[in-house]
């Protein structure tokens, strides 16, 4: 649905992104996650048109970004870093106003706009004025009129940025209700985001992609070679089951923590097996066994900080 070929853009002598390479299929909900400056609202404005790469290509459904801008901006419905909503607008009126702008079909602009509302829940608030809306439902307006369109893929430029608690959880839900009926790219800089909403995870740091994965095969792929660790918990004897525990083959150490034991393995899949046999062999009560997959914060921070940023 996007395909992004060695796309480089240099504001003046600064190379804010560096040769990317990726791919959106359609329906996927990706993550653009990285640090502040890696580059995510640049790539951004150049995959909806709004700028010009210095070099590379970007391709929306089969057209070229810049020989058929037109296409592409009919196909995308972008929520930029600062939304760009008017204050003195009421939000029925500016959404009236964005479909029309967006070319839709006339006929069709009262239907679009409540169901733009709709998605958003922001029926009540139509009448109201933009600049009087709290942070939390201007940002709701911002992405109304990205969806007013209908269109097939939604850019979201760090869609919670200033929200509150209780908004980001909205924000969430309203992406994952999103899910299914548009192609999805969202940046952020916040892990809980990506784990919240998104199929897959393209990390950026200083304008170069460094992973792109799905989370689990992400979190497969660093972990590999370094092993897993195990949490179990069991009801009896856990003193004995922690002593046990180490010399099972293909167990590294064993160490208990109170509530559970966590056993550090080598990561093979049979090493699992063993030790949750061990434990009902041991008559101990298992009650829970668990592999921790290498935390999702744990890679970004591994990915993210071999580069400063500058
Ligand atoms: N208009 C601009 N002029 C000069 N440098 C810019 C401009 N916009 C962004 N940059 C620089 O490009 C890099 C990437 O910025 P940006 O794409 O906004 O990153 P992100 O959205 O990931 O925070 C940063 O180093 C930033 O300072
Ligand atoms: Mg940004």
């Amino acid at each position: 649905m996007i395909e992004v070929r060695e796309l480089s853009k240099h504001y003046g002598e600064r190379l804010a992104i560096n040769a990317l390479n990726f791919s959106v299929k359609k329906g996927e909900v990706v993550g653009f996650l990285g640090p502040n400056g890696a580059g995510k609202s640049t790539t951004m404005k150049i995959i909806t048109g709004y700028m010009a790469p210095s070099s590379g290509s970007v391709t929306v459904a089969g057209f070229d970004v810049f020989e058929d801008p037109i296409e592409v901006k009919r196909r995308i419905g972008y929520l930029p870093e600062t939304p760009p909503v008017y204050h003195d607008m009421y939000v029925g009126d500016y959404l009236r106003f964005v479909a029309n702008l967006k070319g839709c079909d006339r006929t069709r602009l009262t239907g679009l706009v409540n169901s733009a509302l709709e998605k958003t829940g922001l029926q009540d608030v139509r009448g109201r004025l933009i600049g009087n809306l709290s942070k939390g439902f201007k940002q709701r307006v911002g992405l109304a009129q990205a969806l007013v369109s209908d269109p097939e893929i939604l850019i979201l430029d760090e869609p919670t940025v200033g929200l509150d608690p209780k908004q980001v959880a909205e924000m969430r839900q309203l992406i994952r209700t999103l899910k299914g009926q548009h192609t999805i790219v969202l940046s952020t800089h916040i892990l809980p985001e990506v784990q919240a909403s998104c199929d897959k995870v393209i990390i950026i740091n200083s304008g170069k992609i460094v992973a792109e994965n799905s989370l689990e095969g992400l979190s497969k792929q660093m972990s590999s070679g370094g092993g897993h660790s195990i949490s179990v918990r069991v009801r009896r004897n856990q003193e004995v089951i922690v002593r046990g525990l180490s010399s099972v083959p293909g167990v590294r150490a064993t160490t208990n923590m109170g509530n559970f034991i966590e056993v550090q393995t080598d990561g093979d899949e049979t090493t699992v097996e063993r030790v949750a046999g061990y434990v009902v062999q041991q008559g101990a009560g298992l009650l829970e066994l668990r592999v921790q997959a290498l935390a999702l914060e744990d890679i970004f921070i591994k990915l993210t900080s071999t580069e400063t940023a500058h």
